[in-house]
């Protein structure tokens, strides 16, 4: 099938609602990473041009993960530079390549940034990635992915939400139910919801009729949680903030961490006996010890998640959707501002999402 570029205005329909391809493109602008600690330099660039089953997706916004950032400090595995960063995106199919239908051109969608997941839904497979790296990825004007990465935009969601959910928001999918296994009714603790994905975990749990309980360095951010349907949180650098809990609260059923390091031994203390830790990150490095007598004793489990399969994506925006989940926006900032927002992360200041603006 011939390539679909549609240079001009046209309408296309899609969703029941007609939607405007997008201008012209020639060129793009593109948030480059060429040495590591170094800012993103922005840079023209050719436009893109699709291989057979991509298209070109012109974006209207990205959104940043701390993947981000830990690539920039040159602390992640497998970069190659220069790269574009941006594993979140949502804009409209600008071109279609070879044996992709032109139907395409003007849906509005978003970008799932797990490819080549495989096959089985218990893990990923070798030739998984990750938009951004080593692809390059959404910090950019267009981008190029393969259909198959491709979403209807949730009606419900503007350009800048759609933009903050996929990376983070099929993060906290299968870690709450595809490997949480959260049940309704069951007490469930949070850590750091200052975090992208944990802004996603308390909104899928309250959603889903858990009580819910978070930790955070900031009481603003706890009063945040609790605003967005949480019970109450502690102050997880308060060292009795574990003891707190279990006399406020009792023991959680399912713990949703990404800290790891000095405090999960208070996650094994807190936990229910019988309870699962489900961990998607490591911020602050490995555990110093684990108490194999509380493991055992408890019978624990402890259970590893990273990102999701296309089904958990699908699942994840079925659910968002079915529950009007808008996603926590922290700030908006134009895609030449990127840096900034990059940069913000050393201080985890954010309380959810921090978004780029694209082809406004
Ligand atoms: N495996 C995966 O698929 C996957 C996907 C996404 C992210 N991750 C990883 O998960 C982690 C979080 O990612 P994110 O994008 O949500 O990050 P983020 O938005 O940058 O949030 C990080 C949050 O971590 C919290 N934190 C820092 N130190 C903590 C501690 N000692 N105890 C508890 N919480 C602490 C802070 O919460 P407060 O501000 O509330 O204090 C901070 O806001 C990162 O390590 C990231 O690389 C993994």
């Amino acid at each position: 099938m011939p390539v679909a570029h549609l240079g001009s205005l046209v309408m296309a329909k899609f969703n029941r609602e007609f939607v405007r391809v997008p201008k012209q493109r020639n060129i793009m602008k593109a948030l480059s990473l060429k040495q590591l600690k170094t800012p993103l330099e922005l840079e023209d660039r050719p436009e893109l041009v699709p291989a057979a089953n991509q298209v070109v997706v012109q974006l209207k916004a990205a959104s940043v993960n701390r993947r981000d950032y830990w690539i920039t400090q040159g602390m992640y595995p497998g970069i190659e530079l220069p790269v574009v960063l941006g594993s979140d995106g949502a804009g409209v199919v600008a071109q279609c390549g070879d044996g992709v239908d032109s139907a395409w051109v003007g849906r509005e969608v978003l970008i799932n940034p797990g490819v080549n997941w495989g096959d089985v839904q218990a893990f990923q497979s070798d030739e998984f990635t990750i938009l951004g790296l080593p692809a390059d990825g959404t910090f950019a004007t267009e981008v190029v992915v393969p259909v198959s990465q491709l979403a209807a935009k949730p009606a419900h969601l503007s350009w800048q939400q759609a933009a903050a959910l996929p990376l983070a928001g099929v993060t906290a999918y299968r870690a709450m139910f595809s490997q949480g296994n959260l049940q309704a009714g069951e007490k469930v603790l949070i850590t750091g919801i200052g975090g992208g994905v944990a802004t996603f975990a308390l909104q899928y749990a309250v959603a889903a009729g858990a009580q819910v309980w978070v930790t955070s360095s900031s009481q603003e951010k706890i009063n945040r949680a609790v605003e967005l349907g949480a019970q109450a949180g502690f102050n997880y650098r308060d060292e009795t903030w574990s003891k707190q809990m279990k006399q406020q609260a009792g023991e959680p059923n399912l713990i949703i961490d990404s800290a790891g390091g000095a405090g999960y031994k208070s996650l094994l203390n807190l936990a229910a006996p019988g309870g699962r830790i489900v961990n998607y990150g490591a911020t602050t490095g490995p555990p110093d010890k684990v108490d194999m007598f509380k493991l055992f004793w408890k019978q624990l489990h402890l259970i590893g998640s990273t990102m999701g399969s296309p089904a958990d994506f699908a699942r994840m925006l079925k659910f968002v959707e079915q529950k009007k989940i808008a996603p926590v926006i922290d700030s908006v900032r134009p895609l030449a501002e990127a840096n900034a927002a990059i940069e913000s992360m050393k201080s985890s200041t954010q309380f959810g999402k921090m978004v780029l603006e694209i082809n406004g």
